[in-house]
């Protein structure tokens, strides 16, 4: 593409670092869509003659049709997607392939392919979180009163139910699908036409192949335009942190699966045996989903370094931007999937999250608010009373609502057999009834504000 300056060939190293066809062949689409809407515009303009145009066109509908078919011949002497397209037009339409580059750079050219396809990533990644909060949203309808414990330091806090816990969820995903719309959002703006890295000469319409292409607008500096690439590290922290949030409900689940907890089930299609212990039944989907967050974490920090401290405009180092942010989304694309058919298949057993939720003394907080509630104790009182009350019983070997009157009485005379009423989780969590709370009629009205932010 460029021998009228060189006479030597590259040496078969320099090939060898050089070389990104291999990965950036993922950017065809994006890269025929790109010279589709170029050409159209540089007919348009008057810049190339409508035979060359429709044989451009008509050449990468060739290709297209090649790469569907897998037939097309990628080639690493052609070094990337772009000039291994370009160099099969011309074998396929002689020399006017050689206009299609006019006014076009391949700075712009891989700014515009990757932005797409980051674009298409986002958009894709949406709708695989919107499907894993519709998968949620159905388990924590059907177990919205289901009682379990709430946990603080992974040690029984309060009585919640599992519906509420997997809302929680729901409400963490939401932000994570925002992040991605926002970030499309900002990230829509076309670099074509930005050229090498200062705008071209020809008559070019960049708004035109900013609106062919489904772009707000045009880039507004030609050198941001093929230096940028905020869109990728933009998406990569929040595919980060969406990771993030997927690993700590896939610990979740390891956790409730084991048999001292037995909070849920999961089905053979989501568990693996073990090739020697005959007992097992793993949660490797759950463990693998909690370890992507590495790779997430990797190529967000990969592409951070690779960008860091490099001068305007584009440099060489930016065809690594590709590799991480390929790597990322495959892991987090899967992770959605496989997490989206955990949750859909994993059924909590109830009788055995109702028995853990009444242990650990989980409703002390419900009998500390009812000595404020009902005789006006302070607050400090009341915690001081139901931490003796709880001694009492761990003494006693018996749970608070077993707790004979007599002992409570001990501690405050003025306490009746009402302060039972408050003392099991069911009462504990239909007590929690402000805005956002656990109490079960609180749940499903969430439940109902996400069914209709989804539908
Ligand atoms: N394959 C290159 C990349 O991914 C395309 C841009 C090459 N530009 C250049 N000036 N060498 O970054």
């Amino acid at each position: 593409m460029w021998g009228g300056r060189f006479s030597g060939k590259p040496a078969e190293l320099m090939q060898a670092i050089n070389v990104s066809i291999g990965f950036d062949r993922r950017l065809a689409d994006q890269d025929l869509a790109g010279s589709r809407a170029h050409a159209g515009m540089l007919l348009k303009q008057g810049v190339i003659s409508s035979e060359d145009a429709a044989a451009i066109l008509g050449g990468l509908d060739t290709i297209a049709g090649e790469i569907a078919a897998g037939t097309f011949p990628f080639r690493d002497e052609f070094e990337d997607i772009h000039m291994n397209v370009e160099a099969r037009l011309r074998e396929l339409i002689g020399p006017a392939a050689g206009r299609l580059h006019t006014a076009r750079s391949r700075n712009d050219q891989v700014a515009l392919d990757f932005r797409m396809w980051v674009r298409d990533a986002c958009d894709r990644t949406t709708a695989q979180i919107r499907a894993l909060q519709t998968a949620l949203l159905a388990k924590a309808e059907a177990h919205a009163d289901a009682v379990m414990p709430g946990f603080t330091h992974l040690q029984p806090a309060q009585p919640v139910t599992f519906g509420h816990h997997l809302m929680a969820y729901v409400e963490m995903f939401g932000r994570d699908a925002s992040r991605f719309v926002d970030a499309r959002t900002r990230m829509n703006e076309s670099p074509l036409g930005a050229a090498a890295l200062a705008g071209s000469p020809f008559p070019i319409d960049r708004h035109m192949t900013a609106g062919t292409l489904g772009f707000d607008r045009p880039t507004a500096n030609s050198l941001d335009s093929v230096a940028d690439r905020d869109f990728a590290l933009e998406s990569l922290a929040a595919a980060s942190v969406c990771a993030i949030h997927l690993s700590r409900l896939a610990e979740e689940i390891v956790i409730w699966m084991t048999p001292q907890f037995g909070f849920i089930r999961l089905s053979d299609a989501f568990t693996t045996g073990s090739s020697i212990m005959p007992q097992k039944k793993n949660p490797d989907a759950a463990e693998l989903v909690r370890a992507k967050v590495g790779r997430l974490l990797g190529s967000f920090t990969q592409l951070s370094v690779v960008m860091k401290g490099l001068p305007l405009t584009y440099s060489k180092d930016m065809q690594e931007d590709k590799v991480p942010t390929f790597e990322a989304f495959d892991a987090l694309e899967l992770s959605l999937l496989a997490m989206a058919g955990m949750v859909a298949d994993l059924e909590p057993d109830r009788e055995r999250m109702a028995a853990a939720a009444g242990a650990g003394y989980s409703t002390a907080t419900d009998l500390a608010d009812w000595l404020v509630r009902t005789l006006n104790m302070p607050f400090r009182d009341a915690h001081h009373v139901t931490g003796a009350a709880v001694k009492r019983a761990e003494e006693l070997g018996v749970g608070l609502p077993d707790l004979p009157l007599a002992d409570l009485q001990a501690l405050d005379p003025r306490i009746t057999a009402a302060i039972y009423d408050v003392l099991t989780p069911e009462a504990s969590v239909a007590s929690r009834v402000s805005y956002g709370g656990t109490a079960p009629d609180q749940v499903r009205a969430q439940i109902k504000r996400w069914k209709e932010a989804l539908a």
